[in-house]
């Protein structure tokens, strides 16, 4: 892990006033770029050719004597592949620039964590050593975390033949790199049949089966809750509620919108749904469950406080299932911003805008605490 003090040292010689928000340009750098404008930065996003007209074209940002009066975007570097971004010469080029560095779940994906974690030498917002947690397959993997800080998830099961109830079967799709191959099943003769037929079918791997994490399917709503830690807060509370989300997926929203007489009809190609996420939308849950919800976030702080010092810094998601006798469930974490941010893009979210009396959404949020750090001389505190 590169040393907080090296990362110190590059963030203090930053030209303060002229700080630029970064982000590799995916999965919710919308919602950063969007929110880091409204506080006064200039925005910088990191993109792929061929997937960069979002940000630089269509967002692109105009300014009319330094004042942005459309879209979002100031500056877009186009790479062939992302992973060329963090070349020791582009490295050199965000610090001149005086980034600051916004991770996302895209950035953990297409730069190996390695480098994350021992090369990347720009400033980041959030806590560097936390990201490598959510890949399920690492020893202390986010579940080793929630276990460790009392917090409530789906049962594990470790033998395929102890299936009795609804499980999910969670694994990499074999052909779709970066989404899921998941498969549910309430028995173990239809664990076999369904990894049978869908290894057949070039959707899973038998090598990644025999790895997959099979828990138990809490039949209920999703509730993705975005949280957001903020160490620099001092006289309320340090833990906000943002938003809610929950996500579409496909092809498995499909199926369910299908009568049920036509699902049992899908011939053996479509019968079994995908999970791949494809959009967003927003919830908010009722009062007398949220209570329990700040309880969780309270106990996520605290356990990644003892566990990954510092603990989390900013934005993070916990993904949730809840049950009929209204029990959370926590399948998922990400120790960042979270996937489904890009729904409260500047209008905010009922929580965050009610917290702030304006319009702040997770993207906002973070540049509202950069913001704080640089007027307060204490960025120390949330870069890492
Ligand atoms: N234990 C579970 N019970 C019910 N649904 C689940 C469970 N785990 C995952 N899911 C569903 O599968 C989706 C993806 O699961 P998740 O663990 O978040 O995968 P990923 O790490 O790929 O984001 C979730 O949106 C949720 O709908
Ligand atoms: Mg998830």
């Amino acid at each position: 892990m590169i040393d907080k003090n090296e990362i110190m040292k590059i963030a203090n010689d930053y030209d303060k006033d002229n700080v630029k928000i970064g982000a590799l340009a995916s999965h919710s750098a919308l919602d950063v770029a969007d929110g880091a404008i409204e506080e006064g930065f200039k925005t910088v996003l990191y993109c792929q050719k061929g997937r960069e007209r979002t940000y630089a074209n269509y967002f692109r940002a105009k300014r009319v004597a330094g004042k942005v009066v459309r879209g979002f975007v100031d500056e877009c570097h186009v790479y062939g592949k992302f992973s060329e971004m963090v070349a020791p010469g582009e490295q050199d080029k965000m610090v001149r620039d005086n980034v600051i560095f916004v991770p996302n779940r895209s950035f953990t994906s297409y730069i190996p964590l390695k480098v994350v974690e021992d090369e990347f030498r720009v400033p980041m917002f959030g806590s560097r050593n936390m990201l490598r947690m959510e890949e399920r397959s690492e020893q202390q993997s986010y579940y080793w975390l929630l276990e460790k800080g009392g917090l409530p998830f789906p049962e594990k099961i470790d033998d395929p033949e102890d299936i009795d109830e609804l499980v999910v079967v969670k694994l990499h799709h074999a052909q779709k790199k970066l989404e899921r191959g998941f498969f549910t099943a309430s028995s173990y003769q239809e664990y076999k049949e369904k990894s049978d037929q869908l290894v057949q079918q070039g959707v899973i791997t038998r090598d990644d089966l025999a790895g997959a994490r099979i828990e138990r399917y809490i039949i209920g709503p999703v509730f993705n809750f975005d949280f957001f830690y903020s160490p620099l807060e001092e006289e309320y509370e340090k833990v906000e509620l943002l938003g809610v989300d929950w996500r579409f997926e496909t092809s498995l929203d499909g199926h369910v919108r299908l009568p049920a007489d036509q699902q049992m009809k899908l011939n053996e190609k479509q019968f079994l749904p995908e999970y791949t996420v494809c959009g967003h939308n927003s919830a908010t849950v009722r009062e007398s469950l949220l209570e329990s919800v700040f309880s969780m976030a309270e106990k996520f702080v605290k356990v990644s406080e003892r566990h990954y010092d510092p603990g989390i810094i900013g934005p993070f998601c916990l993904q949730t299932c809840i049950d009929k006798d209204l029990n959370y469930y926590i399948y998922d974490v990400a120790p960042r911003v979270g996937g489904g941010t890009n729904v409260h893009m500047a209008v905010g979210h009922p929580y965050g805008n009610s917290l702030y009396r304006a319009n702040v959404s997770t993207g906002r949020r973070v540049a509202m605490e950069i913001r704080r750090g640089l007027e307060e001389d204490r960025l120390s505190e949330i870069l890492t």
